[in-house]
């Protein structure tokens, strides 16, 4: 029975956030640490991560790990799993996303592979190889980041869409069989987050847009309380909208009036 514990006794004492180089999983990252747990970043980009584990263990006095891999390669998750060693990771951040951005028929055939790759079987495979000994252990937890873009089709987001919409799927899933054990696992359906990546692709800033610490907060404070999260007021009352009170039709519609204005970074 873990009621009661905190956060460290929950879901500690390492973390692994998988895009943790940049924008919300940099977020996940700093909070987790702030929180006391000790940290395994994995991204590509290897001085970014570098840069933030030093700035975590100094600001934190937390342990730090980096590991600079490609979530979209097969052997992703054993790697991960290689410079785990023996670390009892006890919470998961699924953030690393790959976002194909245009036309269905103007997207290379390689970038949909990838999506699926990163987006989809890098989630899966990481529940897969660190919620089980979660489960043996009886506590723990894992965020999949997900988006308001899986609540239905998304034009010019077509493939990243339907990724997002399995995640929030597998998230509920796994929140039932692993909750059972005392492992809290939240799928997080995000909506607009202001980051310098989002600027890149978008020229207006989006309704119910939230920094990435609000979702951050918003997301861990969801922990334990259900399968799925809408980080925001307005982008709560937008998904109830979208997803149950517009007809399926109107909802994809009003998607692609918003996603019309994206361009590929
Ligand atoms: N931004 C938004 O408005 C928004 C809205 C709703 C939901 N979300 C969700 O929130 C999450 C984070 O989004 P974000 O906007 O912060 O993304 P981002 O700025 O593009 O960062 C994504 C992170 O994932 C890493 N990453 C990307 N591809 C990777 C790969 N193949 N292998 C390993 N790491 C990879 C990136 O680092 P490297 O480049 O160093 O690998 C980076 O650390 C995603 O799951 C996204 O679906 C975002």
């Amino acid at each position: 029975m873990t009621t009661g514990l905190g956060f460290v006794d929950r879901y500690g004492p390492w973390a692994v956030v998988a895009g943790a180089s940049e924008g919300l999983g940099r977020a996940f990252a700093t909070e987790i640490a702030r929180r006391g747990l000790n940290l395994m970043l994995v991204a590509r980009k290897e001085a970014a991560l570098q840069q933030t584990a030093g700035e975590l263990c100094e600001a934190h006095g937390v342990e730090t790990a980096v590991l600079a891999l490609d979530m979209g390669a097969p052997d992703a998750i054993d790697r991960i799993a290689d410079a785990v060693g023996d670390r009892e990771v006890g919470f998961i951040v699924a953030n690393a996303a790959f976002v194909p951005i245009g036309q269905f028929s103007e997207i290379a055939p390689a970038d949909l592979d990838q999506a699926i790759a990163v987006n989809c079987r890098g989630t899966l495979q990481l529940a897969r190889r660190f919620l089980p000994p979660m489960a043996a252990r009886g506590r723990g937890g894992m965020v999949v980041m997900a988006s308001m873009a899986g609540l239905q089709g998304t034009p010019m987001l077509t493939t990243y869409a339907a990724t997002k919409a399995f995640d929030l799927v597998l998230a509920e899933g796994l929140w039932q069989e692993f909750g059972k054990h005392g492992v809290h696992v939240i799928g997080s359906a995000a909506g607009a987050i202001a980051d310098p990546n989002l600027a890149k692709v978008k020229t207006k800033r989006a309704p119910g847009t939230l920094s990435p610490d609000a979702v951050v907060s918003e997301t861990l404070a969801a922990l334990g309380k259900g399968p799925r999260v809408v980080p925001g007021r307005t982008n709560k009352f937008a998904s109830v909208l979208m997803s149950r009170l517009l007809p399926r039709q109107a909802a994809v519609r009003i998607m692609a009036m918003n996603t019309k204005d994206l361009r590929a970074g």
